[in-house]
Parts: C-alpha cells; sequence; structure tokens
C-alpha cells in the first residue's frame, strides 16, 4: 500500500469542470447537492485510490469525478428522490422490519416480468429486499451460475433486457422492496470484451488481467495459494493459447481474474456500478470481494488494499447515487471477517452489509452437535461490527457450506477444529449414525481433507428423510438467524422447505457442480402448499412467516446494536443477548432434542422485568425449579 496524507478538498480545476458538466444537465439546487456530496467524500475516494494507485491517484481520481457527475446528470428523478429519502434516514436497512429474500430470477419466476408477478407472494412473507443472483449476460454453457459474465450492460436473453431490468426495480421499489444484483468483479467470462482484446493481442486488455508467459511466477504464488474448486477447476491458473500464456483463473478456467493494481480496471468497474445503480439497483453484491488483490506469498485473499478499492469504490457511489448500498460476499475466516463492515481506518467507510458466514456455519455446527459451546466461543469473540452496519443472516444460499471452523476457537473448547470439520462434513452427507441429514459432498480435498457440502436446509435439517425432528431444527436454525440482528435472507424454496433437487445433473453443465441440487425451481404448485398446515411446506412457510412479523415489532433487533453471547448454562442452549437502549432481549435457542433450560434468574441480572416471549407472544415464567425450560429445538425472545 502507498502512504500519503490524507486529503482535505477537491482541486478547484476539477470542481469547475464539474460544475460547467452540470450547468445544462441540472438546475442550482442539483449542482450545489453534487458538489456538497463531491466535497464530503473527495477526502475517502482520494485516500482510497492514493493507497493503492499512488501517483496515478489524482488522474484516477479525476476520471471517476467525471463518471459520476455524468451519471448523476443521467439519474431519473425517482432515483434521486430515493437518494434524499436514503440520506434522511440513513438506518433504513438495519431496521428490523428488514428481511431479504435471494433467487435466481428463471428458477423463482421464469423471467423478470415473472418476478414482478410473485411481488405479492414476497410480501406475503413480509420481504423488504430482493436479491436476484446473476443476470447480466454470462458466457454461453457453463457460467458458474452466472458468476462469468460476458457483458455487464446486458440481460440473460431469456430473463428480458434492461429495460425490463429497470421496470422490475421500479416495480419493487413502489412495493418497498430494494433490488439486489451481483457486481462480479473479481473476474470476467473468457468471452467477456476485455478478455477477447487481450486474447487479440491488444496490450492495454492484456493489462486488465494477470498473464504470464511462464510457470515462475504462478508456480511461485501456488505456493501458497488455496484452491477454490480443486474438484473440477484445480489449480489457480490457466494456459490459454490465445494468450500464448497462463492467466489467473481464481475460479474456474473460464473465470478470468482482472487486474485491480491497474487503474483502468477501477475506473471500468466504476461505471458499471453507476450504470446498475441508475438502472435502479438498491444494493449491489460485491462477489468474491476478498480475491481482488494478489501478493507473492500470501494466500491471496483480504489483503489491506481490498478494503482501500472498497473505500475509494464506496464513496464514488456516495457522490453519484448515495442510495446505493454494498454488500461484501467476503467467505473468510472469523478474524478477517469483519474488515469488510469496517475496521480501523476504514471503519464506516466500506461496505454496508456483509455475509455472516461464521453465523451460518455455527448454527449448523450446533444442530448436529446438539451443542452450543463452540459456537458461543467463536461467536463471542468476534470484535464489534460498526454501528451503521448490518449483517446479513443466514441458513443457507446458493453456494455450499464450507465449514469455516477456527482452529483456535476449537482448541479453545478442547476440541479438535480438524475432526469437527470432518464431523460436521460426515454428518451432513449423512455418513454420521443417526444422522437424517441428506447433503452432497461438495470439492472433496484428499489434500486437505476438506469437504463441503451441498443441499437445501430442509434435506439438511432432515426433513427429507423424513425426520419428524426437521421441521423444528429447520425452524430453529431460522430463528437463530432471524434473532441475531442484520438482514436475515432467505434462500428461494427453504420457505417452503423443498428438498434437494435430485434431478439436478440433468441440465446441460450442470454435471460437475452439485450446488445445483439446492437451487429449485418453484412451480405454482409448490407455491400452493404453503397454505397446507398439515405439509412441512405450510410448516415451515407459516413458521417463517411468524418470526418476520414478531422480528417487525421488535426494536430490540435493530442492526445498530450488536448480539453478545451471555453466560452459558446448559449446553444445549445458546443464550444470545441484546442490550438495545430501549431495554435488553435475551434469544434463547434450545438447539437439541430434548427439553433443556436457562436460569430465570439471569433475566433480573440483564435487566428485564416482567419478560415477555415476544415469538410466543405469551409472559415467560419459570418453572418451580427457577429455570425457564424450553422444548425440543424451542427459540425465545424474551423483551
Ligand atoms: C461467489 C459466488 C459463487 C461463485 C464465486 C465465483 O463465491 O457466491 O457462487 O462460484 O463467487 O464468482
Amino acid at each position: 500500500m502507498h502512504s500519503s496524507k490524507p486529503t482535505g478538498a477537491p482541486p478547484a480545476t476539477l470542481l469547475a469542470a464539474v460544475e460547467s458538466q452540470l450547468t445544462t444537465a441540472t438546475d442550482a439546487a442539483g449542482s450545489e447537492l453534487f458538489l456538497l456530496r463531491l466535497q464530503r467524500w473527495w477526502p475517502d475516494l482520494h485516500d482510497g485510490l492514493a493507497a493503492v494507485y499512488g501517483s496515478r491517484a489524482e488522474d484516477t481520481a479525476a476520471r471517476l469525478v467525471q463518471l459520476a457527475t455524468a451519471a448523476y446528470a443521467a439519474r431519473e428523478p425517482d432515483l434521486k428522490r430515493l437518494d434524499l429519502v436514503r440520506s434522511l434516514e440513513p438506518d433504513w436497512f438495519q431496521q428490523p422490519a428488514m428481511t431479504g429474500y435471494a433467487a435466481y430470477a428463471d428458477r423463482f419466476a421464469g423471467t423478470l416480468a415473472g418476478v414482478a408477478d410473485r411481488v405479492d407472494y414476497l410480501r406475503e412473507l413480509g420481504i423488504r429486499y430482493l436479491h436476484l443472483m446473476p443476470l447480466l449476460r454470462p458466457r454461453d454453457g457453463d457460467s458458474d451460475g452466472g458468476y462469468a459474465v460476458a457483458d455487464y450492460r446486458d440481460v440473460r436473453a431469456d430473463l428480458g433486457t434492461v429495460d425490463d431490468l429497470r421496470a422490475l426495480a421500479r416495480t419493487l421499489r413502489e412495493s418497498g422492496i430494494s433490488l439486489v444484483l451481483d457486481l462480479v468483479l473479481n473476474h470476467v467470462a473468457r468471452e467477456h470484451r476485455w478478455a477477447e482484446a487481450a486474447r487479440a493481442g491488444d496490450q492495454r486488455y492484456r493489462d486488465y488481467f494477470h498473464v504470464f508467459a511462464d510457470r515462475e511466477l504462478p508456480d511461485a504464488y501456488e505456493g501458497t495459494l488455496p484452491e477454490v474448486f480443486p474438484d473440477f477447476a484445480p489449480g489457480n491458473f490457466s494456459w490459454d493459447d490465445d494468450l500464448a500464456g497462463w492467466v489467473w483463473t481464481t475460479f474456474n478456467g473460464f473465470q478470468w481474474d482482472v487486474n485491480w493494481a491497474n487503474p483502468d480496471v477501477f475506473v471500468e468497474y466504476s461505471d458499471i456500478l453507476l450504470f446498475l445503480a441508475n438502472a435502479g439497483v438498491e444494493v449491489v453484491r460485491l462477489d468474491a470481494i476478498a480475491f481482488l488483490w494478489k501478493r507473492l506469498g500470501t494466500d491471496c485473499q483480504n489483503q489491506p488494499e481490498v478494503h482501500a478499492i472498497t473505500q475509494a469504490l464506496h464513496a464514488l457511489t456516495r457522490i453519484a447515487c448515495p442510495a446505493l448500498l454494498f454488500k461484501a460476499e467476503a467467505i473468510v475466516g472469523p478474524a478477517d471477517l469483519v474488515h469488510y463492515l469496517g475496521q480501523g481506518a476504514h471503519h464506516g467507510k466500506v461496505s454496508d452489509l456483509a455475509y455472516h458466514n461464521s453465523l451460518m456455519v455455527q448454527i449448523w455446527s450446533m444442530l448436529a452437535a446438539g451443542d452450543v459451546r463452540l459456537a458461543a466461543h467463536a461467536l463471542g469473540h468476534l470484535p464489534p461490527a460498526p454501528s451503521t452496519t448490518a449483517w446479513i443472516t443466514y441458513v443457507r444460499c446458493h453456494d455450499d457450506i464450507g465449514w469455516a471452523i477456527d482452529d483456535r476457537d476449537a482448541a479453545a473448547v478442547g476440541i479438535s477444529g480438524w475432526a469437527h470439520r470432518a464431523f460436521l462434513s460426515d454428518y451432513y452427507a449423512g455418513e454420521f449414525a443417526g444422522s437424517a441429514a441428506r447433503g452432497l459432498v461438495f470439492q472433496a480435498n484428499p489434500a486437505t481433507g476438506d469437504r463441503r457440502i451441498s443441499g437445501t436446509a430442509a434435506s439438511l435439517a432432515g426433513i427429507e428423510a423424513g425426520d419428524e425432528r426437521g421441521v423444528p431444527r429447520l425452524l430453529l436454525a431460522h430463528a437463530l438467524a432471524f434473532g441475531w440482528g442484520g438482514i436475515p435472507v432467505i434462500w428461494s424454496g427453504d420457505e417452503l422447505a423443498m428438498p434437494n433437487d435430485p434431478h439436478w445433473a440433468d441440465e446441460p453443465g450442470h454435471q460437475g457442480d452439485n450446488r445445483w441440487t439446492h437451487r429449485p425451481r418453484l412451480t405454482e404448485a409448490d407455491l400452493d402448499r404453503r397454505t397446507d398446515a398439515g405439509s412441512a411446506a405450510g410448516q415451515v412457510f407459516g413458521g417463517l412467516r411468524a418470526l418476520i412479523a414478531a422480528r417487525a415489532r421488535l426494536p430490540h433487533l435493530d442492526a445498530s446494536v450488536g448480539s453478545e453471547i451471555a453466560p452459558l448454562a446448559d449446553p444445549g442452549v445458546l443464550p444470545v443477548l441484546r442490550r438495545h437502549p430501549l431495554g435488553a432481549m435475551l434469544g434463547l435457542y434450545n438447539v437439541t432434542d430434548s427439553w433443556r433450560c436457562y436460569p430465570a434468574w439471569r433475566l433480573d441480572e440483564f435487566g428485564i422485568a416482567d419478560p415477555q416471549d415476544a415469538l410466543a407472544g405469551t409472559p415467560v415464567r419459570a418453572g418451580e425449579d427457577g429455570n425457564l425450560w424450553l422444548a425440543p429445538y424451542q427459540a425465545m425472545w424474551i423483551v
């Protein structure tokens, strides 16, 4: 990282250029607003760029401000109004009424127009945020579920057009649902225009990628690089005949990592970002953000430059389209995770949202072990997230589950990290005695012993296998995610307890990737099952609706307040304390299939008088033994 002293104000020449660029495009008030934002966010933009691009920062900043000015001038009045509304209510996404849903547009509803037709369904559930999986035009054939983008300014033809996307964003906005889209910024498809130009020998575009003439540097990097897809895409570099070189490909061979050390790449992605914001996207999911910066001798993840880059991108959007939020997709170990929400110098300047991968892993770990001690230690030792941010909490997503259990956390509770990870893989693959889980092993890596797991939440919870504890387990898993604070996001199909798709491999291009087993298609018949109280679908749908409604009534769940782990009593009960200025909230979660308890006197200690269980809607009463008793897999939200 370059170091330079922080900068105060944009250069006068730049301000003059912006003013003249805006005179024809907006009125005096609009101009003034933009200039105020530019002044407010300039230091973050400039310093972020300076940390990465050194002497090229000034020139890059000037190019970016020009793009931001043009984007602002072209921004629809409706979206400019949204910018104001969000600035007046900057905590809008931290409020407990926020609940999200994530889906592939085609699998959820056929097309973008189909998604608009299912807005009522989403509203019935209580959804305020909709993440549609990659829908910008991917390469033909296998595209890693759309994560190999061939054109960021075009929509997948079978889903609709860019105009349909704008129309959907508007419909959602009018229904109080924020549209979330991916910005795949670590790599492009081998068929993207930049990669094609590089392959055709254009040096400008060759410099957009990491290309090596021989194996010397790739081998040196491989010494410390892990493999993301050891099974179907081993190694991190791919030979390309057209390039006559090795190109960096962290994921699949057809996903070329771009070179963020090149400021031209920064400018390109900035332009794409502004395009998405102006199409009505309210949250961008920064895909695989941890991998952006490469450094020899490291695992090339979580490098400090990643945060400087995010800071500069974030400042740029604050200037042009401040309604836009950033969500970091960094599936990294607990120690690195909080940095994506901003620690130290980047506090409050990077992503607004980040996936709580640790919580997700610990939820499944607690359910398998029937024991909360590891989770209590790991979650209890996470540094606090900045109060202006929120976690994305979730039980499942479109990806496999990697057992991100830290060896030190495991050792602290007297178990072996390696053995516990192996147990979790066995358990969720249904290979452990007594396990009703029906997961599939993903990316078994003989070199490390790693085995990740695919499968829907219902199949992992035992519902597919007909275990009667399945529904309560699935609801408890969601209660844990929904009671943590942040935006809980439901993965499409989980609200209907949909099992693994046994035909996942039938679709061309999907054969090698069993993550498709948990990316179900939702038919009308599937949706209709939500009203059948006798079915798992009906019970889970009803249970989730109740959780969402209870959340919305609990200001204690506002994301500005963090969760703490309260002192443990029974190793089967996780106590989660939230000290909100309005009063404390204690979440109790029994992760076992037997009755378990928690001492009632703790409520006094936490200052909870006249305790009510917000989930059951009833007063909380201790048993004669002075304990609060929880039924198998019961959750209580006590306020
Ligand atoms: C993210 C996505 C995953 C994809 C990868 C490469 O981790 O969630 O599905 O394979 O990025 O884009």
